[in-house]
């Protein structure tokens, strides 16, 4: 028995990120800010797999597939000689270890394909935004939850295993998974380290972080209103920025309904609301819009078709989720959901010199005009610490136009 290489560079490499990935997931899975490191860490699992799934055909004779092909009756039997204490010892993953590989590499694939498919229905965002409404989503997280626990479950059994076979073998088996060593006799089959692949493999993980984190991300936030304020020293940087597709927008929509406050997106509201402010056009809020027919029916056109019951965005769902079908609200701020999620922000805050008034979304949210309410844009201004005329004077930008 000599020291012997057993483990190659990929394997490790993968092993270790996938293993960080997972934790990373786990860590970041409840926590709107963190949803852009989620995400990330969740390509990054699918991608792992890919690799592994290609290295199991090709890697070095431990790293493949044939090298530790057991059925699940294998892996049973072999689980109850090591609780009788006197389990033979596997250079290479023993069949119970094998099996909770298999497992965990079937998991990862589902928990990752379902959590895509949950950003696309629950964020409109990724690769599958606009493949499933916010309501159908629901489903996909339940499944993505699932499975996320059932792998915790097998990753928990997986150390356990290693543990007990480290004790069992006297032999520290998390280490060899760090130096790719193990004792083995002179017949073991050879291993190669290939460093090439992994180095490779390190640059790709490396570029597609730097992609994600800079370039992916940056490109959607609306940078400009962020950067105003942070200038003005009345906003912290959001913990992530991200900030997922637009929605439609329409200039002329933008120029009338906008001419006396920020524009309220149509998602906000249900198509019957709209078309009874229209309606009623001639008592808005203690004004006369007085639009002409071809100007209301263009301008309604625009807000019946992304109107809340399209379900383009989250907000969009909760909020005609929230509403009575017997009541047809005129304002936003007087929905149930609305007015939920605002119910615990200080009196302190709404009356800071940059909110003034709680119709004001674009003080908050700097997606507000773009209508998709994303958490990630989301912040209360701090109340200006000495009120200079700067500070009064950058930020709640009139509605942008794009
Ligand atoms: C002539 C000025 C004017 C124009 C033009 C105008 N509004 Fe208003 N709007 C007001 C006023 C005033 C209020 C009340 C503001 C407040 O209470 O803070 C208001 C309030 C609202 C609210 C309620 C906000 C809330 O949730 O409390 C909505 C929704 C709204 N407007 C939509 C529109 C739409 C849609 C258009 C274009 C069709 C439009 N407004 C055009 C003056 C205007
Ligand atoms: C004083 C700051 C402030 C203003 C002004 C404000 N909001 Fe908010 N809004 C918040 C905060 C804080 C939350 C997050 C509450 C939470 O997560 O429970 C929030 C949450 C929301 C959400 C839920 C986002 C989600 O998770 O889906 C929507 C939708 C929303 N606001 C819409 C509006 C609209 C529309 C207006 C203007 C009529 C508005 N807000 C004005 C601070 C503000």
């Amino acid at each position: 028995m000599r020291p012997t290489l057993i483990w190659d560079l990929p394997t490790r490499l993968f092993h270790w990120a996938l293993a960080s990935s997972f934790a990373l997931a786990w860590l970041t899975s409840d926590s709107d800010p963190w949803l852009a490191v989620h995400v990330f860490v969740g390509y990054l699992m699918l991608g792992l797999v890919g690799f592994r799934l290609v290295w199991g055909l090709v890697g070095s004779h431990f790293s493949r597939f044939a090298s530790f092909w057991f059925g699940p009756k294998a892996a049973l039997e072999y689980l109850k000689q090591v609780a009788k204490g006197r389990a033979p010892r596997h250079v290479g993953h023993n069949p119970t270890g094998s099996l909770a590989i298999y497992i965990l590499l079937g998991l990862s694939v589902l928990v990752g394909l379902t959590g895509v498919l949950t950003l696309g229905g629950d964020e409109q965002q990724g690769l599958a935004a606009g493949w499933f409404s916010f309501a159908q989503a629901r489903i996909l997280k339940e499944l993505h939850e699932l499975g996320a626990i059932a792998m915790l479950v097998v990753v928990i059994g997986h150390i356990t295993g290693v543990v007990v076979e480290s004790l069992l073998h006297k032999e520290n088996l998390a280490r060899s998974m760090v130096t790719g060593f193990k004792q083995a006799d002179a017949g073991t089959p050879k291993t190669n380290a290939r460093p090439l692949v992994a180095v490779l493999m390190l640059l790709a993980m490396l570029g597609f972080g730097g992609w994600w984190f800079t370039y992916a991300i940056d490109r959607q936030i609306d940078t400009q209103t962020w950067n105003t304020r942070l200038e003005s020293g009345t906003v912290e940087e959001p913990h992530v920025k991200f900030v997922g597709k637009q929605l439609p927008d329409n200039p002329q929509w933008r120029d009338e309904c906008g001419s006396c406050h920020n524009v309220f997106y149509p998602a906000l509201l249900p198509a019957r609301s709209w078309q009874k402010m229209m309606t009623e056009q001639d008592k808005h809020f203690g004004t006369d819009l007085g639009f002409d027919k071809a100007t209301s029916d263009a301008i309604l056109k625009f807000m019946v078709d992304n109107a809340a019951e399209k379900h383009a965005v989250e907000a969009a769902y909760k909020i005609e989720q929230s509403i009575a079908a017997t009541d047809t609200p005129l304002r936003v701020t007087e929905t149930p959901y609305w007015v939920k999620k605002h119910r615990e922000i200080a009196a302190s805050d709404w009356a800071n010199p940059l909110v003034k008034s709680k119709t004001n979304c674009a003080a908050c949210h700097s997606d507000a005009d773009n209508g998709t309410f994303e958490d990630g844009a989301m912040h209360i201004p701090a109340a200006p610490k000495a009120v200079t005329s700067a500070a009064v004077a950058a930020p709640v930008p009139a509605a942008s136009k794009p």
